[in-house]
C-alpha cells in the first residue's frame, strides 16, 4: 500500500487509487515494476510536476492502466511523443521488454524524471529523447508512434507520422471527441497519406475503463524521412 493511500491520517487530501485487480493480469510477471512505477508517479508526481494530485484517484485505471492496454497491439519498435510523466510510454516498456522504446519529451524536468525511472526499474529497452518530435523526424524510424494528451490530430499527425516507417502506424490515444478530431483532421491525413484510419476501444470485456485509440497506417510513399514540408 502507497503511503498516499487512504489512511484516514487527513495528510494526504487525494488518496491514490488502490491497484486494481485488472493491472496484475494485465502486467504479468511485470506488475512488480509497474507497481514501483505507480508508487514512484504517486510520491513525486505533484512535486516534479508531472500529474496533479487530483489524478492520484484514478492513477491506475485513467493512467497505467489506461496505457497498459495498448500493448497487445505493439510491433517491435516504438517512439512515444510527448511522454510526460512517462504515459503511456514507460507501462508499455514495463509490460513489453521485447519492444523498443524511443520516449520523446522537450522539458528537462521531465526527462530528468523519465531518466529517472528508467535506471531504477532497470528498463533495458528505453531511450529517452530530450526533443520536440519536429525536431528529431530525421533520427527516428519506428514501426509504431504512440502519443497522449499532446494535441488534436491535426497538430498531432504531422508530428508523428514522419517517426514512422513506411507501412508502419500511429496509435493515439484519443478520449471522447476522437471522430470529431479525425473529421477536422481530413486534409492533413490526405496530406500525411494515412490509411485505414479507424477509432478502436481497447479493454472490452476487461474490469476497467476502455481505452479508445486512434489508429492509422502510414503510406509506404510516407515512411520515415520523407520530406512533406515543400506543400506546407
Ligand atoms: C499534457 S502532457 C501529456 C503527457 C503524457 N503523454 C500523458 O498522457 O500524461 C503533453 C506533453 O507533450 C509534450 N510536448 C509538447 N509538444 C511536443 C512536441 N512538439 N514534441 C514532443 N513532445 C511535446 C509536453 O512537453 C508534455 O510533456
Amino acid at each position: 500500500m502507497s503511503n498516499h493511500e487512504s489512511s484516514g491520517a487527513g495528510k494526504q487530501p487525494f488518496a491514490v487509487e488502490a491497484e486494481p485487480p485488472i493491472a496484475a493480469q494485465l502486467f504479468g510477471d511485470n506488475i512488480v515494476q509497474a507497481r514501483r512505477f505507480a508508487a514512484d508517479l504517486a510520491e513525486d508526481g505533484e512535486l516534479r510536476g508531472l500529474i496533479g494530485p487530483s489524478e492520484y484517484p484514478r492513477l491506475w485505471t485513467r493512467h497505467i492502466v489506461n496505457s497498459v492496454l495498448l500493448a497487445p497491439l505493439l510491433r517491435e519498435s516504438v517512439a512515444d511523443v510527448g511522454s510526460g510523466a512517462g504515459l503511456p510510454g514507460i507501462p508499455l516498456a514495463i509490460a513489453r521488454p521485447d519492444v523498443a522504446f524511443t520516449l520523446i519529451e522537450p522539458m528537462e524536468r521531465r526527462t530528468t524524471w523519465l531518466n529517472d525511472v528508467v535506471e531504477r526499474l532497470a528498463l533495458k529497452n528505453v531511450t529517452i529523447l530530450r526533443a520536440r518530435a519536429e525536431d528529431v523526424h530525421d533520427d527516428v524510424a519506428v514501426q509504431q508512434v504512440t502519443a497522449r494528451a499532446v494535441s488534436a490530430m491535426s497538430k498531432l499527425i504531422p508530428l508523428t507520422a514522419p517517426l514512422a516507417v513506411a507501412g508502419g502506424e500511429l496509435l493515439l490515444l484519443k478520449g471522447r471527441a476522437a471522430e470529431t478530431e479525425i473529421d477536422k483532421a481530413s486534409k492533413v491525413i490526405r496530406k500525411y497519406r494515412l490509411s485505414e484510419v479507424r477509432v478502436e476501444e481497447l479493454g472490452e470485456g476487461l474490469d476497467t475503463e476502455p481505452t479508445r485509440v486512434v489508429r492509422a497506417l502510414v503510406d509506404a510513399e510516407v515512411g520515415a524521412s520523407q520530406d512533406l514540408t515543400e506543400d506546407r
